[in-house]
């Protein structure tokens, strides 16, 4: 365990860690204390054998025999969440696609159209042997009729989000009531694909507050775990939930939404599963098997995912020169940043489900909420000046508040997986610390880097390894 350090806080709540901290005359009254984690570090409480265990299941690369593919984007959660240790942001940009027809968002998720939704996996398996069968799997393309191109998400960081899983919904009912109604955030509520089993007060279909993503596409740690997995590796998984099988993210993701001829095993080689089980798909990747007797068990990749992203700590806060954070705060409320960035502080409750400290006190300069920045028109227009724009930002590149609303009514399970909702979710002022290493480097070279991967991922085959950001 890291020795704490002690940091004065400028207003006037008490934080103090597991750790303690023993306070000096001068340092106990106006001003708090707070114990301090380095990047990286577990929360307080944690068994750090288990920590550790998960965070190298994290970042362990799979390959085509565990499952990985028919498409995917990385070999291990890792090799994207590394800056500046694992579970950190990353460099690795994300590309989707879309249309936009009289203002109404498509992602290509569903019958006529359905190409397999609007995450372009920029790898495949390539070329294999099965056996005696020689198996060839194409690259994922944007449909021929797509408007929206090559849109850029980069990989967001994951440090505090096992405090944020556990705030019940009602705190960001609050959250949104204490903004100004011009920035108001808009409040996603979504039925996790797989609740979490260790929370009462979620349930098979049950509307939860859905938080994490940039559009706040899913509402928990349990599901993103599993859908990432899905989305970004191929990897494929089943999950019991009291009794119930789980199957939103067992079934694969095929280029274009084209089965790989039989005799390919599903687009990788992971061993098959029996013919005719409803509870297990043939191609699922990794099963728990038949849920029946109640039995409740998360797929044990998933569950450590979900284990190593719930207790990394947030990051620590660097307030050594006490006078400046305070005019900055001051500043970034007067300009109307904590509108949307909230400043207020969050506060776990007092038995959190998922096992991380209660009463515990964070800030993550965030609502979790979707908010309208306002690209629409400039993508619709198709100006090209604008999109140049964006390709050049590309973590800006968002859609906006008309495709949201399009969306919300129809939402499916391919829009789920990795979310099409129209606006963004108000970043994570856990990150700033994180993005600004990258961010602070010159434009030219961020768009080379995103060449890069746009050049590379028409090279790829099984042999040869994604490259790391
Ligand atoms: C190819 C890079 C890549 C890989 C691999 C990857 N991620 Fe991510 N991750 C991203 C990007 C990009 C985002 C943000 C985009 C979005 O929300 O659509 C993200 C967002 C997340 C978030 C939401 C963070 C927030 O602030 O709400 C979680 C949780 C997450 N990833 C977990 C995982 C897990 C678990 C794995 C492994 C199974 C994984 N990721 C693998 C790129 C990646
Ligand atoms: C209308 C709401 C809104 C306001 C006001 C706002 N932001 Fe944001 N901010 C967002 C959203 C939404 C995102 C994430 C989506 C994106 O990257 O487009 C974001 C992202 C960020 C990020 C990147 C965080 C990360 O994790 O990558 C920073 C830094 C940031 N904002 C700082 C500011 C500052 C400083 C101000 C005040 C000058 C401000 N924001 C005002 C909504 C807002």
């Amino acid at each position: 365990m890291k020795a704490s350090r002690r940091l004065v806080l400028s207003i006037g709540w008490l934080a103090i860690g597991a750790q303690g901290c023993a306070t000096t005359e001068s340092e106990d009254t106006a001003e708090t204390l707070q114990a301090s984690t380095a990047l990286g570090d577990p929360l307080p409480g944690t068994d750090l054998t288990a920590f550790t265990a998960a965070r190298d299941n994290f970042a362990q690369d799979e390959d085509i025999n565990d499952g990985l593919g028919p498409t995917f984007n990385e070999k291990a959660c890792g090799n994207c969440h590394n800056l500046p240790v694992i579970g950190g942001s990353g460099a690795n940009i994300e590309r989707r696609f879309g249309r936009v027809t009289d203002g109404v968002f498509f992602g290509y998720d569903r019958d006529p159209d359905n190409e397999g939704g609007t995450l372009r996996q920029l790898f495949s398996n390539g070329t294999y042997q099965n056996g005696d069968v020689s198996c060839t799997i194409p690259l994922d393309a944007e449909a021929a009729d797509a408007n929206i191109h090559n849109v850029g998400r980069r990989t967001t960081p994951l440090f505090g989000l096992g405090l944020v899983d556990a705030m019940p919904d009602a705190w960001f009912d609050f959250i949104a009531q204490t903004e100004p109604s011009s920035v108001r955030g808009t409040i996603n509520r979504v039925a996790p694909p797989i609740p979490d089993s260790r929370d009462p007060s979620q349930a098979i279909g049950k509307l939860r507050v859905s938080r994490f993503g940039l559009k706040a596409q899913e509402p928990g740690l349990v599901s993103f775990s599993a859908d990432a997995y899905d989305n970004e590796m191929g990897i494929t998984t089943q999950s019991c939930y009291k009794g119930s099988s789980m199957l939103a993210f067992a079934n694969e993701n095929y280029p274009n939404n084209v089965a790989p001829p039989s005799g390919c095993n599903g687009g990788d080689l992971a061993p098959a599963n029996p013919d005719g089980d409803p509870q297990v798909p043939v191609y699922t990747d990794d099963a728990v098997g038949d849920c029946d007797g109640g039995r409740d068990e998360l797929q044990g990749d998933v569950h450590n995912f979900t284990f190593f992203m719930e207790h990394l700590a947030p990051p620590p806060r660097n307030i050594t020169n006490p006078i400046n954070f305070a005019r900055g705060a001051a500043q970034f409320a007067n300009a109307g940043c904590a509108g949307c960035h909230s400043a207020v502080p969050f506060v776990t409750p007092q038995h959190p489900f998922n096992g991380v400290p209660g009463n515990h006190v964070f800030f993550p300069f965030s609502d979790f909420l979707v908010h309208d920045m306002g690209f629409t028109r400039r993508w619709n227009r198709g100006d090209r000046r604008q999109r140049r724009h964006h390709a050049a930002d590309a973590n800006r590149a968002a859609v906006g508040r008309s495709l949201q609303h399009a969306d919300a009514s129809r939402r499916t399970r391919a829009q789920r997986r990795r979310g099409d909702h129209g606006a963004r979710r108000t970043g994570c002022g856990c990150s700033q610390r994180v993005r600004s290493d990258v961010s602070r480097e010159p434009e030219p070279a961020r768009r080379i880097r995103q060449r890069a991967v746009n050049i590379t991922a028409g090279r790829r085959d099984a042999t040869r390894a994604p490259g790391r950001g």
